[in-house]
């Protein structure tokens, strides 16, 4: 054969355009255009999910340590989806500065950023023992306990978790739990149901950078795969649910058209005001996290907050 095995993302958007409702996969948003604005997003004051959990971490670090090494003497700090790891190092200057005994080890699918990551961590911090890891998150967590004895502390920040709906966090979370010690701890961030309007102008901001986010997934699909979408020609939309705490992003169709995928060697219709359905940013509240943990095998030992209860960062172990 030819023809190159197809990629993941051309057999998604192959998938998700021919579906109805129309549906792109939001892991899908951070090619390397799409992780910058994401930079844009993360330091714009509508998006509060950030400076919230740096507040937490900046305000509470002592008691965060507490939790995360109880009397342990060393540990294995993992981070899944590290990104730039800005708030973490919060964490990690104030673990190094009390002398604690631990090894950051960092996993990201994406090479790239684990890179650029390890770099900065080892000019701002060359004593951190730093192990990176790149691919899935279950593989690597379990391939650590096999030869590593250390006692482990996963972190989960940022509200990533919100990406998935109910179902994929509870296999999620399940799955952690399979490949977790007794005595290992999970450290989750968790963005809390508030005043509806402040979590819908985090993601309908004035100056367009979910905007921006979003259309870039069309520009991505129109450079990898050859595709002639016209980006003027769909509307960023946000909803979010009150009763359900669901926040979803949508690209709307302005006009009856045709796009044409080369890469894909197919066309795609789009109706006058159809939409494509992007991404899911859930939002829980205490009683959500108390009952995703139980169902999930787990216990909810601490609970930390910021000063306006945005967002919420809880511990959790593995139920006796
Ligand atoms: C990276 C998944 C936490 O859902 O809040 C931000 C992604 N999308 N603005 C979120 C996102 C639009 C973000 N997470």
């Amino acid at each position: 054969m030819s023809e190159n095995r197809r990629s993941d993302f051309t057999i998604d958007t192959l998938n998700g355009l021919s579906s109805a409702p129309k549906y792109l996969s939001s892991k899908y948003l951070y090619d390397a255009n799409g992780s910058r604005i994401f930079q844009n997003i993360m330091d714009m004051p509508e998006y509060y999910l950030t400076d919230a959990e740096y507040e937490i971490f900046q305000q509470q670090k002592e008691q965060i340590l507490q939790e995360l090494f109880a009397r342990e003497n060393s540990i294995d700090l993992i981070e899944l989806g590290a990104g730039d790891g800005l708030k973490t190092k919060v964490l990690l200057s104030y673990f190094l500065n009390q002398k604690k005994a631990f090894k950051y080890i960092p996993i990201d699918i994406s090479k790239k950023a684990i890179q650029e990551l390890t770099a900065s961590l080892r000019e701002e911090f060359p004593h951190l023992e730093v192990e990176e890891q790149i691919g899935d998150y279950f593989k690597v967590i379990s391939d650590l306990s096999k030869y590593d004895r250390n006692r482990k502390a996963i972190l989960f920040l940022g509200s990533n978790i919100g990406n998935f709906n109910s179902e994929q966090a509870r296999d999620f979370f399940s799955h952690l739990g399979d490949v977790m010690e007794q005595n290992d701890r999970l450290f989750i961030g968790f963005d809390l149901k508030k005043d509806p309007n402040i979590i819908l102008r985090a993601y309908n901001d004035p100056h367009g950078h979910t905007r921006d986010f979003n259309i870039n997934l069309l520009l991505r699909i129109n450079q990898e795969l050859n595709a002639d979408f016209h980006l003027d020609r769909f509307i960023h939309y946000e909803s979010y649910n009150p009763v359900t705490g669901t926040a979803k992003s949508y690209l709307v169709s302005t006009r009856d058209q045709t796009v044409t995928i080369k890469g894909l060697d197919k066309s795609f219709h789009f109706d006058e005001w159809e939409a494509i359905y992007i991404e899911m940013s859930q939002k829980y509240d205490d009683e959500m996290i108390q009952n995703i943990a139980s169902d999930c095998g787990f216990h909810v030992i601490n609970n930390f907050y910021d000063s306006r209860k945005y967002f919420v960062n809880s511990v959790w172990k593995k139920q006796q």
